[in-house]
């Protein structure tokens, strides 16, 4: 079976976010004031989510990604990915995270069956981290990952989103970081979502900027990587990791997209970037069958977008937040 698209897309990976919750406030991503989080029944359960996963994956679906939020402080999350890893299909459930409350959960994470783990940070300056993440403390992002990579959670990578005036004078340094070992670095082109005022185009980075950036360090050789999804792989000669680039606005991939959305209340969201939303928790909770539920996720496919075109729009700035959809 296969969920495919109107136009030829084979949809096979289910970003699902568990909490809108989180434990930091990245300026990017959350207005100072915070936002109303969601009330604990507006969210789905674990058995909701381990529901649509065994239905979506019946459709096709074989890789499945948490996110927030942040998914780590939503608890009994080691349950969840122990459950969701007796869905025969499945073949990787992966996790984005910030890496805060990692030191504590890799092991248990991969004993459940998680196969590895994306986290965000934008500097390695504890000043910097915690100005940016409006209180994170970062010696804690740095024993999370090295308790992932010593509990196998690997390829371990590394989401950096540069932006002009605040860390753009780091770029070279997490470059750097791939010449002796072996994450995968990406950087991300800051897109213009979140809290209102903070996007404008001299402070976002453009992906052919980042890498002459890159290439100060030395040359970068093309990489080809399985399932490369919205980043495009380089390396450096010689060196261990591989750096990545997110051009979410100037190269985006939608041509080769592969995912869909579930947003932590539950909304099947077809495209980050559309506001087409389909409600499943009407459907989940009114004892509807399997086959509706199955019904709704094909309808979702069907609405997906041909593509964004996001540096066309004017309303941007009010899309829902990034801890709303999960990336
Ligand atoms: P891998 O499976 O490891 O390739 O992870 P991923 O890149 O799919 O997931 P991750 O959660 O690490 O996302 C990294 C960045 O890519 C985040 O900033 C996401 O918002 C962005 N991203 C993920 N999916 C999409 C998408 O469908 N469209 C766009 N434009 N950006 C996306
Ligand atoms: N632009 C680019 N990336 C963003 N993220 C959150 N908000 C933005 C934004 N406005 C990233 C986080 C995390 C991923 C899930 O999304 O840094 O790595
Ligand atoms: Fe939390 Fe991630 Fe948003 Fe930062 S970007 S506030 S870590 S959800």
């Amino acid at each position: 079976m296969e969920l495919r698209d109107h136009y030829e897309r084979t949809i096979d990976y289910l970003r699902i976010s568990i909490t809108d919750r989180c434990n930091l406030r990245c300026i990017y991503c959350m207005p100072p004031q915070g936002v109303r989080f969601f009330e604990h029944k507006e969210i789905l359960t674990y058995e909701e989510i381990v529901r649509v996963v065994r239905l979506a994956a019946a459709l096709g679906v074989r890789k499945i990604r948490i996110t927030g939020g942040e998914p780590l402080v939503r608890k009994n999350i080691v349950y969840l990915i122990e459950s969701l890893r007796t869905i025969k299909p499945i073949e990787d459930i992966c996790l984005t995270t910030n890496g805060i409350l990692l030191e504590n959960y890799a092991k248990d994470l991969a004993s459940a069956g998680l196969s590895r783990v994306n986290i965000s940070l934008d500097s390695f300056k504890p000043d910097r981290y915690r100005q940016m993440t409006r209180g994170g403390d970062i010696t804690k992002v740095m024993k999370g990952i090295q308790a992932a990579e010593d509990a196998g959670l690997m390829p371990l990578k590394i989401n950096m989103v540069p932006i002009r005036f605040l860390n753009d004078d780091e770029i070279e340094d997490f470059a750097r970081l791939t010449l002796q070992i072996p994450y995968h670095v990406r950087f991300i082109e800051f897109m213009p979502m979140g809290p209102q005022g903070l996007w404008n185009s001299e402070r976002y980075i453009a992906s052919d900027s980042l890498k002459a950036v890159v290439e100060r360090i030395g040359p970068l050789v093309p990489v080809r990587l399985r399932r490369t999804g919205p980043a495009r792989y380089f390396r450096f000669n010689g060196a261990r990791g591989v750096i990545g680039f997110i051009s979410a606005l100037t190269h985006h991939f939608c041509g080769d997209c592969n995912r869909l959305r579930i947003t932590s209340d539950g909304k099947l969201r077809p495209c980050l970037f559309s506001e087409t939303e389909i409600d499943l928790k009407p459907a989940l909770r009114n004892y509807s069958s399997d086959k509706e539920i199955q019904r709704l996720l094909r309808l979702s496919i069907e609405v997906k977008p041909v593509g964004h075109n996001i540096q066309q729009r004017t309303d941007l700035l009010s899309l829902k937040t990034m801890s709303r959809i999960g990336g």
